[in-house]
């Protein structure tokens, strides 16, 4: 089983194979797949939940597969709380050297309506099913889907229940994105005040983004006791996605001056999983995306050109190289500045005179008011017509 004694440390599970390949046109190949599993294996991801073996014949042999491959991760199955879901899912996760199984159920009233159970009978079937999920399995996750929408003395009784059942983790989503940070603390406080044996399983947190809020709710919980939060490259996820891997795990190596806690993620594989799972899910990174967009390492406003080039510190708070790229992104345009320039054009084996720069700066500017990015060849045939230096 996961090692959960240190108390600063968070584990990470990624389900962008399950989670994110739920997003509408994310399907990924059985290849592709296993590429994104190894991946998320040599980065240190704690747990990957590699698919719903249930769902299809490829999701069966993708987890499978995945689990026969994996060095070091636990390998993860989701199921529904019916006892078939929970047998297939263990006949495909169980090659793992640590595989887990992972059940839940819809516990909020909304939920508890779709199957039409009441509450005791909705806590018998939890009783039944994860009973059943832990005398095949010694490494168990039970989720009350919609915990974030469930009434607070129900939540207490069926996680309970969950724990006396054997699970190991008990994971508390806010599956419509609909709770803000400081519920999101409170909700796990309350849990590990009120609920006999909290304090000898694992809780985790599994946010959605719908109002823009699941890293802030998944490092709130951390703050108030989670040790497990569930999260995806990209954030690739149902509707507008789930909790950034990528953000946590940076929010936490960055901010570690208030929040104390460490990830066994090694940030600098961080890039390169992102632009692979951008290609396969066919999910492209929006520009401005915190840690992984085109822009979070770029300067054009020639004030931030100035400051970078003279100390990067003034206007980033995290080193390209922490997260897997070579070097910040000084990108040439209209609001670039003189000393950029003048770098710019070093860096392209151009020697300057003050005379001569202000010159090429004139004219780097009428260009730059007609094309939106400039780059090193326009930059070049810019010095072809250049004064001679003085
Ligand atoms: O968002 C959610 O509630 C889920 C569960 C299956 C854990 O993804
Ligand atoms: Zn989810």
């Amino acid at each position: 089983m996961t090692d959960t004694t240190k108390q600063d440390h968070v584990l990470i599970f990624d389900t962008t194979l399950r989670d994110g390949e739920q997003s509408p046109g994310a399907t990924m190949t059985h290849s592709e797949k296993l590429e994104i599993a190894g991946l998320l294996d040599e980065m240190g991801v704690d747990i990957i939940e590699a698919g719903f073996p249930i769902a299809s014949e490829g999701d069966f042999a993708a987890v499978s597969e995945i689990a026969r491959n994996a060095k070091t991760s636990v390998i993860c199955g989701l199921a529904r709380a019916q006892i078939g879901d929970i047998d297939r899912c263990w006949e495909a996760v169980k090659h793992a050297k640590r595989p887990r199984i992972h059940t839940f159920i819809g516990t909020s009233p909304l939920h508890r309506a779709i199957p039409n159970l009441d509450m005791d009978q909705m806590a018998e079937r939890i009783e039944q099913t994860v009973t059943h999920a832990r005398n095949l399995c010694d490494n168990v996750q039970w989720s009350p889907m919609d915990a974030t929408r469930t009434e607070e003395d129900y939540l207490c009784r069926v996680v309970e229940i969950a724990i006396k059942c054997g699970a190991t983790t008990i994971n508390i989503p806010d599956t419509v994105g609909y709770t803000a940070p400081r519920e999101s603390a409170a909700l796990i406080s309350m849990l590990l005040e009120r609920v006999p044996g909290a304090d000898e399983i694992t809780f985790a947190t599994h946010c959605h983004n719908d109002l823009g809020m699941a890293t802030a709710n998944s490092l709130a919980a951390v703050e108030a006791g989670a040790r497990q939060i569930e999260c995806t490259i990209n954030g690739l996820g149902e509707r507008a996605g789930n909790t950034a891997l990528e953000e946590v795990v940076m929010a936490l190596k960055v901010r570690n001056d208030i929040m104390p806690f460490h990830t066994g993620i090694d940030a600098t594989k961080i890039m390169n999983i992102s632009r692979r799972v951008a290609a396969v899910s066919g999910f492209p990174v929006q520009f401005n995306k915190a840690i992984v967009g085109k822009n979070a390492f770029a300067h054009e406003s020639g004030i931030h050109q100035d400051g970078m080039l003279k100390n990067a510190e003034t206007f980033e708070i995290m080193r390209p190289e922490d997260v897997g790229l070579t070097e910040t992104n000084i990108v040439m345009g209209k609001h670039s500045g003189r000393a950029a320039l003048r770098s710019k054009l070093e860096n392209l084996g151009f020697e300057l005179g003050d005379n001569q720069l202000k010159d090429v700066f004139v004219r780097f500017k009428a260009l730059a008011d007609r094309k939106k990015e400039i780059y090193d060849d326009d930059l070049i045939a810019l010095m072809r017509t250049a004064t001679d230096p003085e």
